[in-house]
């Protein structure tokens, strides 16, 4: 197996059967204000939105897991199944390895189903040259793009992850130029991996072109932690400490969500756990919510338990819009909210 493979195989072995978040649920700290008499027949609820151009069921996508590895074909098919059959939307791992010419199957097999929204990827520090490798080219993004039918590619930033891995990619000089250089070309978003956006850097990425923000913010999978595991099975007692040390690094996803400041539109994900977390995040200002360990827990069992997941997120969604009065996903913007706990006392500490 190369180091990719393997360590594609090992990130998602990690995922599935260690803790691999930080332990506090920041989501639950954003309070929607109850409506006793919402003068609502749940049945006219219109869950429906449009996000990045095209029209989704209810407001969710399922982000970037994995592709490049043998398990990998039957993980993005029961996704990409899943979200067909509920019209949401779906990002691939990175293409890596299908630029690089490793494997493409795991990744064009989305192909066959009918996903409302498809998203490449691609790291920022493959954009740029890394000690002996040669920095990805624009045209090279396009053929990953063609390969699943994308309708807009993903460009993620995981410094931390780098900084943590072993074998890191650690020169981040030059990935804004070249996203800039990208956007010009090709519909582009930027993502992080799990530590968030923040409004600082938000503005950097304002006004190069790009078509939106995924803020993947710190709650949920600690990509630290997944480095510190497969650091400990290396023996690498300076990786495995590193890792452990950072293990809560980032903004809290709702945090980096409020205080974003952009206009462009913002996903919001990071330990998003079910249909209330994407009821919080609209009230707060995405367009729309997505998961992607959750998710991944239940594509390793079947197109069926995807489909349940998302069908659980959507109700829990749809009772949280009755129980705030929300007709549809434009009223639950204006939803009233209260935030408690250590979410208020980050808000309160900026
Ligand atoms: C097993 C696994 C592999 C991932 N691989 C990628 C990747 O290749 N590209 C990417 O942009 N994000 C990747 N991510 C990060 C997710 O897209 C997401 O931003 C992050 O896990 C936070 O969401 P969560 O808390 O819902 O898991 C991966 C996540 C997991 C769990």
């Amino acid at each position: 197996m190369t180091l990719m493979k393997e360590r594609k195989a090992d990130h998602i072995e990690i995922c599935i059967s260690k803790d691999v978040e930080p332990g506090y649920y920041y989501w639950d700290d954003i309070k929607l204000m109850h409506e006793a008499l919402p003068e609502l027949n749940a049945d006219d609820i219109d869950l429906s939105t449009t996000v990045l151009g095209k029209k989704l069921s209810f407001p969710f996508i399922v982000t970037a897991i994995t592709g490049g590895f043998k398990d990998a074909k039957r993980i993005n098919a029961n996704i990409a199944e899943a979200c067909a059959e509920l019209g949401v939307g779906m990002g691939v791992g990175s293409q890596r390895a299908a630029i690089e010419n490793i494997d493409k199957k795991s990744y064009s097999v989305i192909k066959d189903h009918d996903v409302p929204l498809v998203i490449g990827n691609v790291g920022a520090p493959q954009l740029v040259e890394q000690k002996k490798k040669k920095a990805f080219t624009e045209d090279m993004i396009g053929s990953a793009m063609d390969l699943i039918d994308a309708d807009v590619m993903a460009i993620h930033l995981n410094f931390l992850q780098e900084m943590v891995q072993p074998e890191g990619d650690t020169n981040a000089c030059g990935c804004l130029g070249a996203i800039r250089g990208l956007a010009k070309r090709y519909p582009i978003i930027v993502k992080e991996t799990g530590a968030g956006i923040s409004a600082k850097t938000a503005k950097r990425l304002s006004g190069i072109g790009i078509k939106g923000i995924d803020i993947a913010g710190m709650g949920g999978t600690s990509f630290s932690m997944v480095e510190m595991h497969r650091a400990i099975r290396k023996e690498d007692a300076v990786r495995a400490s590193i890792g452990g040390s950072f293990f809560d690094w980032g903004i809290p996803a709702p945090v980096s969500l409020m205080t974003i400041g952009t206009d462009l539109p913002v996903i919001a994900s990071g330990g998003i756990a079910d249909g209330l977390h994407v009821a919080y995040s609209i009230a707060l200002g995405a367009c729309c919510a997505g998961s992607a360990n959750l998710i991944l827990q239940d594509a390793m069992v079947s197109a069926d338990a995807v489909k349940e997941r998302l069908t659980i997120i959507r109700e829990g969604l749809k009772t949280a819009m009755m129980l705030t009065g929300s007709k549809d996903v434009a009223a639950l913007k204006n939803a009233d909210r209260v935030i408690v706990g250590r979410t208020k006392e980050w808000m309160d500490g900026l």
